[in-house]
């Protein structure tokens, strides 16, 4: 539900927002460095009840690059962190290899401070994932575990992650990338479907569900952007999971998309029939990457394609009544994954190193604010 404010919310918003010095005062103050205004922020921009996020860097390709772990050290990149988003994932900090890493022991002071952090900011939080057939341990995926071992396994690591944090993660991509691009399952790769059966999806949902009852769980995938065989394969499988009882709230998005290949201009008619299944949608992932020789910058023409993406794109979720969470995979470049996965490919995000604004951002901005003008999503 995305609540547009009322005129009267919209007079009151205004009035609430002071000056926060009179010009004489200010006049005395030292000279303050640039600071984010909090009414020119994502976050305030946005409906009411359509959360803003990002990815939280660390993990993953992280650990790989040339600078210590993001959300610990770079304090610039904490402050953006806080003031623009009112969701966060951990981009990596809860996937098997980091959280889980040997078959005895969990690892959750990243995300425990992830989650410490984002209470303090009001920010609510996605899970990110629970069953998935990458960044799992080799403990794991070379164990040579009996099907008994396994299924417990499993169970273990998602009441174990989704237990401890019950009540403070919104939403989780319980299943993630299950669906091959042709719409067939994933029984070679995903070692629970190839060692356990399809049937596992639905016990990984009712195991979340018995872990926190009042998260929300989604399967999330790449490549879903648009009615195709992959997206298709979810629109029958939801159904017949909910028709089994199985507890499953939503369908996300990742939308990791190029402007090599053009705008999906069916996602909010994708969205859409999601919607209408009664479900839950969300964006989850989003970059736009572009071609970017080594050394270069891009063109006008290509930030100005780039911001149109991440603007229809979000413009596709706030015309869909129940997508309800628009997260970007990491709002700077500084620390985003597309060079290193991507080669010739990158400035994917909304902003530059130094956390300036590019016009991706400023068409997020401008989408959101005329979908609630004025009103602040704290
Ligand atoms: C990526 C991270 O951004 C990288 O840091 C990591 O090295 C690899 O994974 N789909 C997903 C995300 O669901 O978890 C992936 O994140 C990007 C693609």
């Amino acid at each position: 539900m995305k609540a547009r404010q009322s005129l009267a919310a919209a007079v009151l918003a205004s009035a609430l927002i002071l000056p926060t010095a009179t010009p004489a005062l200010a006049a005395q103050e030292a000279p303050q460095k640039p600071g984010i205004e909090k009414q020119d922020t994502l976050r305030w921009a946005a409906p009411q009840d359509l959360k803003i996020g990002t990815a939280v860097a660390g993990g993953g390709h992280h650990e790989t690059q040339p600078y210590p772990a993001p959300f610990t050290y770079d304090s610039a990149y904490r402050e953006h962190l806080a003031a623009e988003f009112s969701s966060v994932s951990p981009e990596n900090q809860l996937k098997w290899e980091f959280v889980h890493p040997t078959r005895d022991t969990y690892r959750f002071a990243e995300m425990d401070a992830i989650v410490q952090f984002a209470q303090e900011n009001h920010q609510v939080v996605r899970g990110h994932t629970l069953f998935w057939h990458s960044q799992n341990p080799a403990w794991l995926e070379q164990g040579n575990f009996s099907k008994d071992e396994l299924r417990a396994i499993l169970k273990d690591h998602i009441q174990t992650v989704v237990g401890r944090y019950a009540g403070k993660i919104q939403q989780w991509d319980v299943a993630n990338e299950i669906f091959n691009g042709d719409g067939t399952l994933r029984t070679t790769d995903n070692i629970w479907i190839r060692e356990l059966g399809p049937e596992i999806i639905a016990d990984a949902f009712r195991w979340a569900h018995e872990a926190d009852p009042k998260a929300k769980l989604f399967f999330n995938d790449y490549g879903v952007e648009g009615v195709n065989a992959k997206s298709n394969a979810y629109l029958k499988l939801i159904p017949q999971l909910k028709a089994q009882g199985v507890p499953v709230d939503g369908f996300a998005i990742q939308g990791h998309l190029s402007t090599r290949y053009g705008f999906p201009g069916d996602l909010q008619a994708n969205l859409q029939r999601f919607n209408d299944l009664g479900l839950e949608t969300a964006i989850t992932e989003i970059d736009v990457r572009m071609d970017v020789a080594a050394g270069t910058k891009p063109t006008a023409a290509q930030l100005e394609k780039q911001a149109s993406y991440y603007q229809r794109a979000l413009d596709a979720c706030i015309s869909v009544e129940e997508c309800n969470s628009f997260t970007i995979w990491g709002f700077t470049d500084k620390y985003s994954w597309v060079p290193v996965f991507f080669s010739g490919e990158g400035e994917a995000t909304v902003m530059w190193n130094d956390f300036t604004r590019k016009p991706a951002y400023y068409a997020l901005q401008e989408s959101l604010e005329q979908a609630s003008p004025g009103r602040g999503n704290r």
